[in-house]
């Protein structure tokens, strides 16, 4: 079945399975979605519908037809801005969780307005990192985001 979506801001139509997953469809067409758990547990496949940060390995892809859904190739100058901040506090390690943490920020960055770090780390609470405990990419958040120490 064919189904359409605003893909960073570009119209698309897209021919999905109906039990594919939107991650499969968004790699089959080549945006960057990657992939650890498989089961919506990780993190590392966020992307946005509709601003809203979503485990797409876990989501149908028929239900996103007729939505707008941002990717990592979407948000490039705003994953740089974000990741020189990681890398300034040196926990830029393998990399691999950083598409997903970089999705959930930008989310995050939208809908909370001086987040504490309560509130920070309740959010990100379903993005994991393999390889660090995450205190280096919470400094380097409140230093993004402004939030004093
Ligand atoms: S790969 Fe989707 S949550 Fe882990
Ligand atoms: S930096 Fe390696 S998984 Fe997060």
């Amino acid at each position: 079945m064919k189904i359409q979506l605003k893909v960073n801001e570009i119209d698309k139509v897209f021919d999905v399975e109906p039990g594919e997953m939107l991650a499969d469809v968004l790699n089959r067409y080549k945006y960057t979605v990657r992939r650890g758990c498989d089961t919506g547990s990780c993190g590392l496949c966020t992307i946005l519908l509709n601003g809203k940060p979503i485990t797409s390995c876990s989501y149908l892809a028929v239900r996103a037809g007729g939505h707008s859904i941002t990717t990592i190739d979407g948000v490039q100058e705003k994953a740089k801005e974000i990741g020189e901040f990681l890398v300034a506090e040196g926990v830029d390690q393998c990399g691999y969780c950083s598409p997903g943490f970089v999705m959930n920020v930008i989310a995050m960055e939208k809908e909370l307005k001086n987040p504490t770090e309560e509130e920070i780390n309740h959010y990100l609470v379903g993005n994991l990192c393999r390889c660090s405990g995450y205190v280096g990419h919470l400094r380097a958040l409140k230093k993004y985001l402004g939030v004093s120490e």
